[in-house]
């Protein structure tokens, strides 16, 4: 069975003092036990956030890696720094990421075999543009971005895999896929891992969705067949809306 999975994208917010902050209020929260919560604070803050979340169900994540070893890639962090703070998993492939620091798909084939090298689980994500969704290229788009970055990778590989689609125009924006959009690119993804490598691997891999999912609009997108979660930037930074987001799923 696959996994439901909430992971909360903090991007570059929380210095040290606020991370605290907002770790001790998540902390405080009852978080459903059905669903697998995960925060994603920025660097600086990893160790931390796994120390003080080592007696808690919450997982910690980092935001990026480089895909070297190790080496002459000034202000890099590798995958093995990041399990030296006792973190196993990395979000790859965010469209911040792709659209401001030229991550390529080439790229993050590169990235993904690093983290399953180094036995990371890679949260790998990907999505349309607006413009590519106007063009009714969308469809398209996801399946190069998945097929170029993912697609070489051994079929036993996949259980290091979770997928998050989110849709570049709704990230941020407060524009929302609605479930139907959502359950629709969902069951594409679905469809095209199936051919690609098969059936069992394509029902068991999480496909998250991410882009501004809030209280209000989380349990209609997780009721859908083919979204097993969210990833949530905007609404994890406060720490009720992002309880209230768990939970509107595992309840
Ligand atoms: P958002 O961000 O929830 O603020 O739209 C989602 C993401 O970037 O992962």
């Amino acid at each position: 069975m696959r996994r439901k999975i909430v992971a909360g994208n903090w991007k570059m917010n929380c210095d040290l003092s606020e991370a605290e902050h907002l770790l001790a209020e998540l902390k405080r929260e009852n978080l459903s036990k059905e669903v697998s919560v995960i925060v994603a604070p920025p660097f600086t803050n990893l160790h931390h956030a796994f120390e003080s979340l080592k007696e808690s169900e919450i997982f910690v994540t980092a935001q990026n890696m480089h895909q070297a070893t190790s080496g002459a890639y000034t202000g890099e962090v590798s995958a093995s720094m990041l399990r030296s703070v006792g973190i196993n998993i990395v979000i790859l492939g965010h469209s911040e990421r792709r659209a401001y620091f030229g991550e390529t798909n080439a790229l993050l084939a590169e990235k993904v075999d690093a983290a399953i090298t180094a036995n990371l689980t890679a949260i790998f994500c990907f999505g349309e543009e607006l413009e590519d969704r106007k063009q009714g290229r969308h469809f398209d788009v996801v399946k190069t971005q998945l097929s170029e970055g993912l697609f070489h990778i051994d079929p036993s590989k996949w259980s290091h895999i979770v997928l998050a689609y989110e849709p570049v125009w709704a990230i941020g924006t407060g524009e929302t896929a609605t479930p139907e959009q959502a359950q629709e690119m969902h069951q594409f993804i679905r469809e095209t891992i199936a051919t690609a490598f098969s059936k069992t691997i394509a029902n068991e891999v999480s496909i998250l969705y991410g882009g501004s999912v809030k209280p209000a609009n989380a349990a209609e997108i997780f009721g859908k067949p083919d979204v097993d979660g969210g990833l949530i930037g905007g609404a994890s930074l406060n720490a009720k809306d992002f309880a209230a987001i768990v939970n509107a799923f595992g309840n």
